[in-house]
This record gives structure tokens, sequence and C-alpha cells, in this order.
């Protein structure tokens, strides 16, 4: 029996995917028409040997419950959401709820980041763990450039084993070009490392008379990986597929093109749309779609989405209930729940995707604001409710929910 566990942080965290966090909190938030952490439990359901799921997060339990009640009837495995007292970083949640872990002796447990894009090899990384009796956790890993790896856990492989000798999460300065992709599979023995590590973090708290942040907080990354590394029991297995993570509101844009990619095979067995459809797309069945419409390429609008006549859309997100008028042009953008675009109106962002010409390069993620507090250049996005008139233009522009534009904004936050 096998068993998995999605991080997935809590409100505190997720900043940076700000303004589309507002509404819905980041593992939610559809990618390729899932919740960004459907698409983990759709890899981990995929193995019949997988019997429980658990998502360990600080959103409180409502946020969470009507997901996984959907989640529930739709996977035939466990699926539970825990929700810790206080955010206990990304390994203290794991250790806090080792006895739900444990239980029912799993013979190993898959840990994902819930905020990374992947295909998810899961059954080879279990066979290479699997292959290597000592190893206690394995890290599903990839090669990035070496201006970029230094953003990542950095990792030094013993070149016939596999073993991590060496581990730095988020180095000064380079020490490798293999990264750290936030999927692991663990062998429960690795909760005998983190008592250890768990021990010495009581230690400096008591030692400091509680002025060393929260007792329970642990770095799964700095307390248990580093540790781990040149000890023979913490393997690295290197992918070349496609790897990514959710950061910004601009990484949502790339993760849906490849997830569009991935669920190609889905999308073909759905009813034929009446509109002219540029492949990738996904359309949620209550859609309305004018057929004079052209959507796509990577393209996700969801559930009960109007669009009108003779409206273009392309690498885009629209969420629920949103409205395109007619003759409306929507580019690199995410259109919030029930916003509404004006006719002949035009809404577009600059595309933020790893550099073509770098091989190996990820995406940069850079923050919403520049040093200069100038925003940087990104996709455009309108928050829920947003009603932007007819013949007006939003360039680089994030609105916040519920604004009445009346003009045209180029580069502005629309507050
Ligand atoms: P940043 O670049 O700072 O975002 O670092 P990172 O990419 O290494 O991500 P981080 O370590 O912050 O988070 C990795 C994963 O763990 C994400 O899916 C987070 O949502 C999740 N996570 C982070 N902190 C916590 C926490 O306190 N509790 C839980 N349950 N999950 C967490």
């Amino acid at each position: 029996m096998l068993k998995a566990v999605i991080l997935i942080g809590g409100p505190q965290k997720g900043t940076r995917f700000r303004p589309l966090s507002l509404d819905t909190p980041k593992p939610l938030f559809p990618i390729a028409g899932l919740p960004l952490i459907q698409h983990h439990i759709h890899a981990c359901a995929k193995l019949k040997e997988c019997k429980e799921i658990l998502i360990i997060g600080a959103y409180t339990t409502n946020l969470m419950a009507q997901f996984i009640s959907d989640m529930q009837k739709e996977y035939h495995v466990i699926i539970r959401y825990l929700q810790e007292f206080a955010p206990l970083g990304t390994g203290g949640g794991l250790y806090h709820f080792r006895d739900q872990i444990r239980a029912g002796n799993p013979m190993a447990f898959f840990l994902l980041n819930g905020d990374v894009c992947a295909d998810f090899p899961l059954r080879e990384l279990l066979t290479f763990h699997e292959e290597r009796p000592t190893a206690l956790v394995t890290i599903m890993g990839t090669e990035a450039t070496r201006q970029q790896s230094v953003h990542y856990g950095c990792m030094v492989r013993e070149p016939s084993t596999k073993a991590v000798n060496h581990y730095v999460e988020k180095p000064n300065s380079y020490v490798s070009t293999l990264i750290n992709c936030g999927v692991y599979v663990c062998s429960l023995q690795v909760f005998h490392t983190m008592a250890e590590s768990f021990q010495k973090k009581q230690d400096v708290y008591y030692s400091g008379n509680g002025q060393n942040g929260h007792p329970g907080y642990m770095s799964w990354e700095q307390d248990v990986l580093a540790p781990l590394a040149g000890t023979n029991k913490l393997y690295a297995m290197q992918v070349t597929n496609w790897w990514s993570q959710v950061k910004t509101a601009g990484s949502a844009i790339y993760a849906n093109r490849h997830y569009l990619e991935l669920h190609k095979e889905r999308e073909k067995s759905a009813k034929p749309p009446s509109c002219n459809i540029l492949p990738d797309v996904f359309l949620h069945p209550t859609a309305s779609v004018d057929s004079t419409a052209v959507i796509g390429p990577n393209v996700s609008i969801g559930a009960g989405v109007s669009i009108k006549a003779g409206v273009r859309i392309k690498e885009s997100i629209v969420l629920n209930n949103a409205t395109i008028n007619d003759h409306a042009l929507v580019m690199y953008s995410v259109v919030g729940q029930d916003a509404s675009v004006g006719e002949w109106a035009r809404v577009e962002g600059t595309p933020s995707d790893p550099d073509p010409n770098k091989p190996f390069a990820k995406m940069d993620n850079t923050p919403l604001f520049n040093t200069d507090g100038r925003l940087n250049p990104s996709i455009t996005i309108l928050g829920s409710g947003v009603v932007v008139p007819a013949e007006t233009i939003l360039l680089n522009s994030i609105v916040l929910p519920h604004k009445h534009l009346t003009r045209s904004f180029k580069h502005e936050i629309i507050l």
C-alpha cells in the first residue's frame, strides 16, 4: 500500500500569486480546467496501490471542504485535508501529522509540493527508490541553467549510484544545475531522521527562550534533506520532462499551456465545439460560445462563461461565469469570475515564458513590482466581477476585484 501527501501552504503563502489568490486559494486555482492540485491527485490516483491522499496546509477546513468532497466522489481513493494549527513549514506539518501518514503501514509515501506542475512520473520514481534499498528519500530532479539554479534546491550526485552527496537549498553561489523539483518518494523511516531534526530544533527553541520562531516549524529541505545528503539515504532521479512551478500569476498561463497539452486526450473525447478552436483548448461543457468566435491556442474556458460573436481569445484563462462581449480580444490574460469584457475591447498582457533560446531555462517568476516600484510587464489580470467597458484597451494591467473601469489603462494596477 502507498500513500501520498500534498503540501499546499496557507493564506500567508502564495503572495506572488495575488490578485488571483484573493478569490480562490492558489492550490484550487483552475489550470487547464482543473484545480491546480487536482493534477497531483489525478497522478497519485492512477497508481492503484495508492490508497490515501493527505493534503496538508494552513487554509481553514471550510475553504477546502467542497473540493475534498468533489475529489472523493471523482477518485476511488481516500482523500483527506489536514489543517496545520499554524504554518509549520514544509517539514513541520509532515512531522506533526506523521501518525496519520504511518497509519496502515504504507510501504512508502509520495510527497508533492502543491505548487509544482509536471506529468509526475510517480511509477518511475517509486521503482528508482525501490531499487536503492538504503534510500529514505528519492527526489525528482531536473536540469536548470547555471544562473537560475541558485533559486532552487541544488544537488550534487554520486555519478554511478545517483546518491545525493551534497544538497543546498537556494545557495548563495553556484553549486549544481541539478535542481529539486519538489516531488519525492519517501520511506517511513524518514520520520526517525525528522525526529532527530525536530529534537535539535526544540533544543534551540528552548535555549533561546522561545525567540527562534514556532517550535513546530521545520524545513523539509534544510532540516531533513540537507543532513541526509552524503549518508547514502538520499537519492535523486533526473527527469527531462516538462516541469514548472506556479508562483506568479504569469506562471499560471505557462502551466495552463503545458497541462492542456498533457490532457489532449481528454479534450478529444469531449463533444466537438461549435466555434473555431485552435488547439489546445479546454472548454467547459456549460460554457456558451458563439460559432464565429475563434479560441486558442492555449485557452481554458470555465463553467457558465459566455463568449459572444467575433471574439478572439488566445493564451488565456477565463474563469467561471465571465462574459466576453462581441468582437473583444483577450490575449495573455486571466479574466476573473463574473467579470465582463465589453464589445470591441482589447485585454492584453505580456507572456513571461522561460527564455526559449536557453536550454533548460525555467520561468523567472519576477515579482509584481520592480525595484523602482513600477509594475513589471506581466499578463493582464481582471479580478472577479470587473467590468471593462466597450472599446477600451487594457495592456499589462492588473485590476482588483469588482472594479468598474471607465477608460483604457496601460502598465497599471487598478485598485
Ligand atoms: P519560494 O521560492 O520561497 O516560494 O520557495 P519554494 O519554491 O521552495 O517553496 P516553499 O518551500 O515555500 O513551498 C514548497 C511547497 O510547500 C509549496 O507547495 C507550499 O505551498 C508548501 N508549503 C510551504 N510552507 C508550508 C507550510 O508552512 N505548511 C504546509 N503545509 N505547506 C507549506
